[in-house]
Parts: C-alpha cells; sequence; structure tokens
C-alpha cells in the first residue's frame, strides 16, 4: 500500500535529513514510526502526502508514484493527522471541517451527518461539534483533527504524535479507537506505549537512516538498540 524506495532527502543542500530509505507497507499493516527528535519522522510523513518532493528514489501509494500529476487521487486514499494539527482545520467549526470530505466524495448530506454523529460519537466528542475550531483547545483539536480523518474513511491512515496533547482518558480513546480500525496505518510517536498497543511493525530511524524494521515487541524491547538511538524502553517494559 505504501512504499519508499531509496528515498533521500535534504532541506539544504548537503544536509541530508533521509539517506536511501526503503521500506513497504502492506494493506492491512500498522506500522509505528519512532526515532529521537529531529530523525526524520515528520519527513517521512510529509514526502508521503506529496508535500515534500523527493531528492531521489520514489514513493508509492497502491502501486502509483506520488507526485504532481497522482497527488490529487492519492490524498483521496490518505487520511493524516500532521504534528501540528492546528494548520489542518481550514473550516470554522469541527462539523463543517468534518463534513467537508464526505459530501466532497459524494455523499448526500444526510448519510454524510450521519458518518460524522457516529464518528464523533464514538471519539466521546459530540459536544465539540458544532464548536469553533479556533476556540477549542489544544487537546480538543486534536482530537478534532483525528475524528475528521476517521469521517473520511480513507483507506490509509497516517498520524504524526496522534497522543501529543491529549489527557489519559482521550490517548486511551484513541488507542481502542485505532485498534479497531482496519486500514493501513502509519504512526510516529514518543509514545512507546501507545505503538506497544496499535502497532505490529515498528520502523527505527536514525540519522536519516533505518536503523531497525521489526516486530514492534522485540525492537520495544531491546533497551540496547533503544538507547544507541537516544530512546528509552516503554514505561510497560522499564524496572
Ligand atoms: N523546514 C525545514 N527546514 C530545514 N530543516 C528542517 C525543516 N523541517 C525539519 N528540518 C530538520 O530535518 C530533520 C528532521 O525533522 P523532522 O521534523 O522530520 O523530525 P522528527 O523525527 O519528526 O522529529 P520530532 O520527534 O521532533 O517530531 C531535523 O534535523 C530538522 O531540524
Ligand atoms: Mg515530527
Amino acid at each position: 500500500m505504501i512504499e519508499f524506495q531509496h528515498v533521500s532527502f535534504a532541506y539544504e543542500k548537503g544536509r541530508p535529513v533521509l539517506e536511501d530509505i526503503s521500506f513497504a507497507i502492506g494493506r492491512g499493516e500498522a506500522v509505528g514510526l519512532i526515532g529521537a527528535n529531529g530523525a526524520g519522522k515528520s519527513t517521512v510523513m510529509k514526502l508521503l502526502l506529496g508535500l515534500l518532493t523527493p531528492g531521489e528514489g520514489k514513493i508509492l501509494v497502491d502501486g502509483e508514484e506520488v507526485n504532481k500529476q497522482s497527488l490529487a487521487h492519492i490524498r483521496r486514499k490518505l487520511g493524516f493527522v500532521l504534528q501540528n494539527s492546528d494548520n489542518q482545520m481550514f473550516m470554522p467549526t469541527v462539523y463543517e471541517d468534518m463534513i467537508f470530505a464526505p459530501l466532497n466524495y459524494g455523499l448526500s448530506r444526510e448519510e454524510a451527518e450521519a458518518r460524522v454523529d457516529a464518528v464523533l460519537a464514538r471519539l466521546g466528542l459530540t459536544e465539540l461539534k458544532h464548536r469553533h475550531n479556533h476556540r477549542i483547545s489544544g487537546g480538543e483539536k486534536r482530537m478534532a483533527a483525528i475524528a475528521t480523518i476517521l469521517a473520511m474513511e480513507p483507506e490509509a491512515i497516517l498520524m504524526d504524535e496522534p497522543s501529543a496533547a491529549l489527557d489519559p482518558y482521550n490517548r486511551r480513546v484513541v488507542i481502542n479507537t485505532i485498534r479497531e480500525l482496519t486500514q493501513t496505518k502509519l504512526i510516529t510517536s514518543h509514545d512507546l506505549d501507545m505503538i506497544l498497543d496499535t502497532c505490529e511493525r515498528v520502523i527505527l530511524l536514525s540519522d536519516g537512516h533505518i536503523a531497525a524494521d521489526g516486530k514492534t515487541e522485540s525492537i520495544l524491547h531491546d533497551q540496547n538498540l533503544l538507547e544507541a538511538h537516544r530512546m528509552e524502553l516503554p514505561f510497560r517494559y522499564a524496572r
């Protein structure tokens, strides 16, 4: 569903952020993308969404290369929550933001509204429905951004730090919701306990390279590996 083939990227000449990155994520797989601050996780997400263009290599979504021509078509398949979800809301209210994509995809207003209401109920956010996006809290915005992509029912879900800014209750709601989703998922987080609960596979990025790619439990149990890349064991495994 998602494939990086020998992708390199630099924001500034001579300062590569990603070097020769290759991985493939199968349909329905749930993958955690982890790594220290500045490792390049958000850059991977932005490349996948066509917000950045690789210097070298290819990125494929569902067999189609991400480029200017394919971008609109590919974006319809991807629901994403960026690290800074503030920039993601473009309608005045939570409801208008959430219903925008379903209406655009040709659902009737009744069908689209039913979908929006179901997602809000599932996330316990019904009270946010008619609130103004710029008058809700940081954590509420994050929840609203997650609700918006769930209402899109995309083929793949990309989440950059979904649990950041969430209180423990909402964090748990989000974890449970992610677990129930059957779509392909790529999730970045420093919340390794959340990654343990939501992803069967982990890709560890470090210094522009993939330092490890494998089963979540084995990578997140490997204290030496994690510490070598400026990370720590998940709380669950720490003594
Ligand atoms: N717009 C930009 N211009 C120049 N350098 C950038 C830009 N955005 C990010 N970088 C640099 O690219 C590297 C990777 O950044 P990126 O945001 O992908 O890291 P990250 O793994 O998502 O980190 P974090 O855990 O802090 O979110 C960092 O060294 C960062 O300083
Ligand atoms: Mg980031």
